[in-house]
């Protein structure tokens, strides 16, 4: 085989979108005007002019924002300071994988409520709720990590109610949130239910993931607790990252970067959907408006199983579906396809590919 890998497992952005040079005049202003307060220990909840431009930003008191070293970790405190053995939380069904381990982590029972074009499926949900109430309810409701859908403002405003009476938190994932490409934003579960609500944001795909910068905005006894576990875990945030992030916002750069990021990543969504009514027809897909991923059911007959061993034959890599499920068998045909490091071209050559590894496409 002479054609080069095409891999299709990293939903990470592409080298080329990652700015070196504005970064560079970020750190510079960052070390000039604040060095050595950024290289001394910081305290979490992190760096104060980040956490008052946060503030502003999403028009909340700056009591109500804490920031660690990526959204991971953040989602990493919330399930430490929540959840614990005998305590439940619900997540959608597929998931991303990573907060699945978070959740499970935890001790507590973790139920997976399945999933549909416009968000979980609520009678499901409900059934579960009748069974047991959770203390959390992992949701990412915009753009969703695998399955690339949005949850519809009805089905939002139902569990934000849910929320309010059965006395559960809802742990809103978005990093993806302004990654839109088309269509509405839907409002956030935060603006529905803010005494119920921790909204986490990322730098990771609107900036640079190697940055690890996360913030979530939560109630404000809520945050209080992140701290206390933040401090005993590492005093605070890593510095020089907050204060780069905070000059790169100041100097008006942070909004013309995600628009320059739309521009890049909606060609590439486009790109993806066509090829895969080309040249696999019998594949189910919702159709995402925005983020980084499709998810295709692929036609019955394709196992998971089949399809990791014959994949590296035409020269492609591909992630287990499986995995995003917390009972596996469910994602036997599922496969998560990420559009974003990928040009227009590579992508219709992946599909190609793909198709002459399945059956009844
Ligand atoms: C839903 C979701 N949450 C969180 C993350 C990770 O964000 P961070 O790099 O801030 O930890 C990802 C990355 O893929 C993601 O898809």
């Amino acid at each position: 085989m002479t054609d080069a890998l095409i891999n299709l497992t990293r939903g990470v952005p592409p080298m080329e979108v990652l700015p070196v040079e504005d970064m560079i005049k970020a750190s510079e202003a960052a070390f000039n005007n604040d060095g050595p307060n950024l290289l001394q220990y910081t305290h979490a909840p992190g760096y104060p002019p980040l956490i008052k431009l946060l503030a502003e930003r999403y028009e909340v008191a700056p009591e109500r924002i804490f920031t660690g070293n990526s959204s991971l970790e953040v989602m990493d405190f919330i399930t430490r300071i929540l959840l614990k053995p005998g305590l439940r939380a619900f997540a959608e069904s597929p998931s991303y994988d990573r907060a699945n381990t978070l959740l499970l982590r935890s001790g507590a029972e973790v139920v997976g409520i399945p999933m549909e074009a416009d968000g979980v499926n609520l009678a499901a949900f409900e059934a579960e709720l009748k069974k047991g109430a959770p203390k959390l309810v992992y949701i990412i409701a915009d753009f969703q990590n695998p399955m690339g859908t949005t949850t519809s403002e009805a089905k939002r405003r139902q569990i934000a109610k849910w929320a309010k009476e059965y006395d559960f938190y809802i742990a809103e994932d978005a990093p993806y949130r302004m990654l839109r490409y088309k269509g509405k934003d839907v409002p956030t579960f935060l603006s529905m239910a803010p005494e119920r609500v921790f909204h986490m944001g990322s730098l990771s795909k609107l900036l640079a993931p190697g940055l690890r910068l996360g913030f979530v905005i939560a109630p404000e006894d809520q945050v209080k607790k992140l701290i206390t576990w933040a401090t005993d875990t590492y005093i605070g945030p890593v510095g020089p990252s907050q204060g780069m992030v905070y000059e790169y916002f100041r100097m008006g750069l942070f909004d013309a970067n995600v628009e320059k990021l739309k521009k890049i990543y909606a060609p590439r969504l486009e790109a993806l959907e066509k090829a895969v009514k080309k040249y696999i027809p019998g594949a189910t897909f919702p159709t995402p408006e925005g983020g980084f991923f499709i998810s295709l059911i692929l036609p019955e007959g394709n196992t998971m199983d089949n399809l990791l061993k014959r994949a590296p034959e035409v020269n492609l890599k591909i992630t287990d579906g499986r995995g995003f499920y917390l009972n596996p068998a469910d994602g036997d045909r599922f496969l998560r396809i990420p559009f974003c490091t990928l040009s227009p071209e590579q992508i219709d050559e992946a599909m190609k590919r793909l198709s002459t590894i399945l059956v009844n496409k």
